[in-house]
């Protein structure tokens, strides 16, 4: 079976879908260096090399998508529509990437990048950021606040999906990656239709939904000092996708947050979806219009003015990231993760710090430490992700590493789950020195309740340290929603507090490397954890998390760069000792 989801994994990855971000990761932690993986890398060259013969000889776009869609059905995985459609979007510019040279050898070492695949150009693995020249102040512990210390409200909203297809009653159990829409079959039975309000089966979210949730919101944290927001608003429809739907959703979402939060500052940054092709983010040397992410990047800049100073503009054109101060002494960076998703068929022509991205990080946090500034990197994809490229990630921990006095917090989505990461120093290995906080999805793909989180923030004062002092996430609970009358609204409420409900003293590196290690050894906590992750979908804790749920969930918190999983190991170790049954 495992085998079938990595090929699935593979071809619709190829052909440009990742709905389900986690698949692929999920596998590839517990599947390393096996006889499945040579099998899964074989294939994987095998489908790589079909596509590039295609293009040597004369195929057109529909003939190799047909390969792609005809692969599919007989791997009885999705239809040929989905895999057809969603291929044939990508192919012009896979072809476009095929004849600037991409090195063929080195796809599938990057797809694959857990399983050992290998890469015939080693020089993809040997690069660095040029490590700032002046020397790391020494550390010291972070503070926390006196009582009494002025806070600030932050909320955090992610992966919103807007589906502005969805019907209630159509058909939630379609087979597609994404269903809930007139398109999407008959329905056989009363129960496969979907609700009024979302549906957790695969199915992105309905308008009145983000409405009620925005609305409910703006009621409960009118008093947020500013919002981060950190991508993905478009639908998993990714065989169907275009650039004006795709502009239409970020326009109208943008205008909703605006009438809500009307004097409420929000820093953006680009989801992976947004795109079209969905992943494409093409480095900035990319000039041909056809191809390049000007299309995006121009309105993502005239969108986010709305909020954003007049000064960001030129990074954003250039590259989708940007750096403003939201408070004196605290500065914001939105980076763009996607130039690390593997994914992104563009990281196959360029990984290398593309757009000087990184190069671009280093000297902008020098300049904060220069100034005394803290600052909080948001962005869509955490760095160490499995879908995040290896290299690129290890130099970010680096330079998370070196600026770990400055870097007071990082906000991520993109997993949809409600969860944190740990950076730890490359020396005292096993000292923490930062902190992802990784926020909840709006949207219910897959099996779950919708959320969002805020954060309550160490505030303006003399040597504030901008802090993350506690976190709480908010959800609704769908099953009630969906039963009741469509005209009651549906009831948004507190699901934990970090603190109280983890018995945390502070949210500190040191304190969440604690809670961390607790994760591990206690059960009772962990059920707990794992509830929030979920959102506390029905469907979830009924299955419950054995010991490859439990692996997945604490890796994914000790892990910052993909090819590294000696924390994850031990993991592994720990458990089967303190469990002989698992
Ligand atoms: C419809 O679904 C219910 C609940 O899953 C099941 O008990 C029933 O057998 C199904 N009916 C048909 C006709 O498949
Ligand atoms: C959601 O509602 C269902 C049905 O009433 C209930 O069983 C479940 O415990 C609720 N979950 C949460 C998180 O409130």
């Amino acid at each position: 079976m495992k085998i079938y989801l990595l090929v699935f994994g593979l071809i619709i990855c190829l052909s440009g879908f990742s709905a389900a971000p986690m698949a692929l990761t999920e596998y590839s932690l517990v599947e390393t260096k096996t006889e499945k993986g040579l099998v899964s890398c074989a294939l994987c060259n095998s489908i790589i090399s079909d596509i590039f013969l295609g293009f040597e000889n004369g195929q057109t776009d529909e003939e190799i998508s047909a390969g792609i869609g005809q692969r599919c059905e007989t791997l009885n995985l999705y239809n040929y529509k989905v895999c057809y459609g969603t291929a044939f979007i990508a192919m012009p510019t896979i072809r476009y990437i095929y004849s600037l040279g991409v090195v063929e050898g080195n796809i599938c070492g990057m797809l694959l990048q857990t399983g050992n695949c290998g890469f015939s150009d080693p020089g993809l693995l040997e690069w660095s950021v040029t490590p700032s020249s002046i020397p790391k102040p020494p550390i010291t512990e972070p503070a926390l606040p006196p009582d009494g210390s002025p806070t600030l409200k932050v909320l955090h909203l992610s992966d919103i999906h807007w589906d502005p297809e969805y019907l209630e009653g159509s058909n939630a159990v379609c087979g597609d990656p994404l269903c809930c829409r007139a398109s999407s079959g008959e329905i056989v039975n009363d129960t496969d239709a979907a609700g009024y309000w979302g549906d957790r089966r695969g199915c992105d979210l309905p308008w009145r939904t983000i409405e009620s949730a925005v609305s409910h919101m703006a009621q409960q944290h009118s008093d947020a000092a500013y919002i981060i927001w950190t991508g993905d608003l478009t639908p998993h429809d990714t065989w169907s996708t275009d650039k004006d739907e795709n502009l239409m959703i970020i326009d109208r979402l943008m205008t909703l947050m605006q009438q809500y939060f009307p004097e409420v500052p929000l820093y953006p940054t680009l989801g992976n979806h947004e795109s079209h092709p969905v992943n494409t983010f093409a480095p900035p040397e990319i000039t041909d219009v056809d191809f390049n992410t000007a299309w995006l990047y121009d309105e993502a800049d005239r969108q986010w003015a709305r909020w954003l100073p007049a000064e960001v503009s030129s990074t954003i054109r250039y590259g989708g990231f940007y750096t403003a101060l939201a408070q004196p002494g605290l500065r914001i960076v939105s980076m763009n993760m996607n130039y690390c998703y593997i994914f992104n068929y563009w990281t196959y022509y360029k990984s290398q710090d593309p757009a000087s991205i990184l190069t671009w990080l280093n000297q902008v946090l020098e300049d904060a430490e220069l100034a005394g500034e803290k600052v909080h990197i948001l962005s869509h994809i955490p760095p160490g992700n499995g879908d995040c490229w290896t290299i690129f990630s290890r130099e970010f921990a680096k330079i998370i590493n070196r600026f770990e006095s400055t870097v007071a917090a990082q906000f991520y989505g993109h997993t949809h789950n409600d969860e944190y990461k740990i950076f730890y120093d490359f020396v005292e290995l096993d000292r923490a020195v930062n902190v992802a906080f990784v926020a909840p999805s709006l949207t219910t793909s897959s099996d779950l309740n919708p959320g969002y989180r805020t954060y309550t923030i160490d505030g303006p004062r003399p040597g504030s340290t901008w802090a993350v002092l506690d976190h709480s996430t908010w959800i609704m609970n769908l099953t009630v929603a969906n039963a009741q009358d469509p005209s009651i609204n549906p009831v948004w409420f507190e699901l934990y507090q970090a603190k109280r409900d983890y018995a945390l003293t502070d949210l500190n590196p040191r304190s969440m490397d604690v809670f961390y290690q607790r994760l591990v050894t206690d059960d009772a906590l962990f059920q707990i954890y794992f509830e929030h992750y979920y959102k506390m979908a029905d469907e979830r804790l009924e299955e419950g998390c054995d010991a490859e749920c439990r692996t997945k969930l604490l890796c994914f918190i000790v892990t910052t760069d993909p090819l590294d999983q000696s924390r994850c190991q031990n993991i592994r170790r720990q458990l089967l000792s303190q469990h002989p049954e698992f």
